[in-house]
């Protein structure tokens, strides 16, 4: 039912932790399993991403598309990093199960979110960029007291 490619990135996964003072840090939920992606990327001065890395706490495809999404925005400027959708993800992994796909939306918006991390502290606009709507803590219930 998996592609070799997804078994592969499965059983190994590429650049797995966590990046030190990273650019930009991006966490968000998959609010259909619960399942948590964390994203970090280093980006230099001229726009380029130089390193990314990942955390889950998420199923295999969820492992297998983030470390393909990590591989794929390595070494693209931040413009480009926005075309690495789930859809292109997949692509590179040779498809994934359709009650799967939902997992691979957690890449592409941890990618997001980390990318809006790093604009806002250096105060730039992306371009194209949307703001993150499945960070982990929007979907905290709001308790307000009134
Ligand atoms: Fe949660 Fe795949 S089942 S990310």
């Amino acid at each position: 039912m998996y592609s070799e490619k997804v078994m592969d990135h499965f059983s190994n996964p590429r650049n797995v932790g966590e990046i030190e003072n990273a650019s930009g840090v991006g966490t968000v939920g998959n609010a259909k399993c619960g399942d948590i992606m964390r994203m970090y990327l280093d980006i230099d001065d001229n726009g380029i991403i130089q390193d990314c890395k990942f955390k889950t706490f998420g199923c295999g495809a969820a492992v297998a598309t983030s470390s393909m999404a990590t591989e794929l925005v390595k070494g693209k400027t931040v413009q480009e990093a926005l075309q690495v959708t789930n859809k292109a993800v997949m692509n590179a992994l040779d498809g994934l199960p359709a009650v799967k796909v939902h997992c691979s939306l957690l890449a592409e918006e941890a990618i997001h979110a980390a990318l809006w991390d790093y604009a806002e502290k250096n105060g730039i606009q992306i371009e194209g960029l949307q703001k993150p709507k499945s960070d982990i803590h929007e979907d905290e219930e709001v308790v307000e007291e009134y």
